[in-house]
This record gives structure tokens, sequence and C-alpha cells, in this order.
């Protein structure tokens, strides 16, 4: 039996890999930029299944899955059998029989997991509580087309212990970054979700020397999708987490600022920082199109050069 490459965590992938779908990611978007046609996956089909909300993954799926010559299908928990507890392992093998790759947002990892080990195709992470691979490929894609190599540099989180931090930790070991984070006093890090042995990050009380020297800064809603109930206390618990001009001035004064949207202006960050010259959101944005395009070719045709 052939074992099914999938990307369920950012760990899931070498740096070789990813260096690879990254060439083919650069590849892939000069092609978009130029209205080359290019259809690689000509009768193919990507599932999508969205148990939480989204406007980004949903877009570049579906939209990247139509630009490389294939088809996608949207599924959601209200509408589909999942909604009405068909278990997973046969939604696995049922849908896996009908396309050729899947693509799931949901809640717990072990789901996607089980998931993907009863599948007979590739599963990709739409996210789940814990990681968010899809998203850090297009940060670090970005980082590289605004600033070259991300190896050796400092990338700060500020906010939330949530998915994208869990996946930037695990990013930072195989690109060989730094991660300085902080996050508030009740809302540290789950150390069950960080690989032993990962030593490529610095925790800080202060979310200011968190941003001293970084590369990058970034951050995210304090609030995730799931957590709604505690909203109100995490306002409470978050104030002073805003990434905001004066957090931006101590990073290095050619730092990015990164946020994988949607976002809170007033909340997680400032309008200034957001809105102003050293913020790329909009690139990251629409580099989630041309990464899981690349994502997309490598897992269903493998490597094409
Ligand atoms: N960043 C991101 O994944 O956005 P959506 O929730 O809109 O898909
Ligand atoms: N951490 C956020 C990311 C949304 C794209 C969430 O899980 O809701």
């Amino acid at each position: 039996m052939t074992t099914i490459k999938h990307f369920l965590q950012p760990s899931d992938f070498t740096l070789e890999e990813y260096e690879y779908v990254m060439e083919r990611a650069r590849v892939i978007k000069r092609k978009f930029k130029q209205y080359e046609t290019y259809h690689p996956l000509l009768d193919r089909t990507l599932v999508m299944v969205f148990e939480k909300h989204s406007t980004r993954t949903r877009l570049s799926f579906e939209a990247g899955m139509h630009q490389l010559g294939g088809a996608a299908i949207y599924l959601n928990t209200r509408d589909s059998q999942l909604g009405r507890g068909e278990p997973i392992e046969d939604a696995a093998q049922v849908m896996s029989r009908m396309c050729d790759i899947i693509m799931i947002r949901t809640y717990g990892q072990e789901i996607i997991d089980r998931f993907a080990r009863h599948s007979r195709v590739p599963v990709i992470n739409g996210l789940t509580n814990e990681h968010h691979p899809c998203q850090v490929l297009a940060d670090i894609f970005t980082y590289v087309e605004h600033r070259g190599s991300i190896a050796g540099k400092t990338v700060a989180w500020i906010g939330d212990a949530n998915n994208m931090l869990y996946s930037w930790l695990q990013a930072a070991r195989i690109f060989g970054f730094h991660l300085n984070l902080s996050t508030p006093k009740g809302y540290e890090m789950n150390m069950a979700l960080v690989e032993a042995g990962n030593t490529h990050y610095t925790v800080f009380a202060n979310p200011s020397d968190a941003c001293e020297g970084a590369h990058l800064v970034n951050t995210d809603v304090w609030t995730s999708m799931g957590y709604e109930q505690e909203n109100a206390a995490r306002l409470k618990a978050f104030d002073g987490w805003i990434v905001d001009a004066d957090k931006m001035r101590r990073a290095a004064s050619d730092a990015l600022f990164m946020h994988c949207l949607p976002a809170h202006r007033g909340e997680e960050v400032s309008a200034e920082v957001i809105d102003g010259p050293q913020s790329v959101v909009w690139d990251e944005a629409e580099n989630r199109l041309h990464v899981q395009k690349a994502l997309l070719e490598y897992l269903v045709k493998g490597r094409v050069e």
C-alpha cells in the first residue's frame, strides 16, 4: 500500500518540500498574473468540508481549483450528513471514493487525523483548533517575497496561543527562525501542543519586549472560532496586547506586520498599523491562492519538474 501524503500540520512537510512548493507557487502566480491558462488538474475534483465559517479559505481553494482546470465542491455541517452524526471515518471512506483531494476546516485536530487515516486521497487542513498550516505557508511565502529568506530572522507573536501560533512554532523549527511570543496571563501555550525539543522560541511576559528587534510582527484575533463564549473575559485579559505603533517602533526598522485576517481594529491591532506601510496583510491574503494551487498540484500530481 502506498502512503498518501497529507498536509495536516506544518511538520508534515520537510524544508525541502516547502522549498519545492514555494518555487511552484512562484511559477503558478506568474502564470496567473499573465492570464496564462494552466490546467494540470483538468477533470480533478476537490471536496471542501467546512464546519466553521470562512471567506479566504473557501474562496482561495475554490478559485484555485477552478484556475487549475478542476472543480471544487463545498460541503458544510448544516447541509451534509456530518451535522447529523455520520461517523467521520465513514464520511472519509465515501468522500475519498468520489474525488481526488479533500480540504477540511473543523474543530479538534483529532477529527482531521481520523478523517485522513480513512481517506484514499490527500487531505489538507483548512484550519483546526490546533493548526492553520495553509496560512503559515502563505505567510512565509509572503515574507520571502518581501524580504528574502526567513532563516535566522526573529518573528514576534503577540496575542492568543491559538492555531496560528502552534503552526508558527512548528514552522520556526523547520525554517530555522526564532519566535518571540507573548500571551496574556491565563492564556499561555498548551505545552502538550509544542513539539518536544523545539527550542526556536522565547516567551516574554511583556508584549512590547517580544517585539524588540523583530523582523516580522504577527498577531491574530483574541477570540478564535469555537471560543466565542469566552469573548468578554478575553477582551479584559488581552488589554495591552494590541499591536500598535509603539510596539512596531520596538521592532526592526524594516519589520513587516502580518495578520491572517479577519481583523478587529482597536483590539489586537491598531488601524494605524494594519492600514500602515509596514502591513502586508493583503499580499498575505492573496498568496493563499497561489501557495494552495501549488499545494494542490503537489499533493495530486507529485513533482511536476
Ligand atoms: N485567514 C483565513 O483563514 O480566513 P478565513 O477564515 O476567511 O478563511
Ligand atoms: N485563529 C483564528 C484564525 C481565523 C482564520 C480562528 O481560528 O478563528
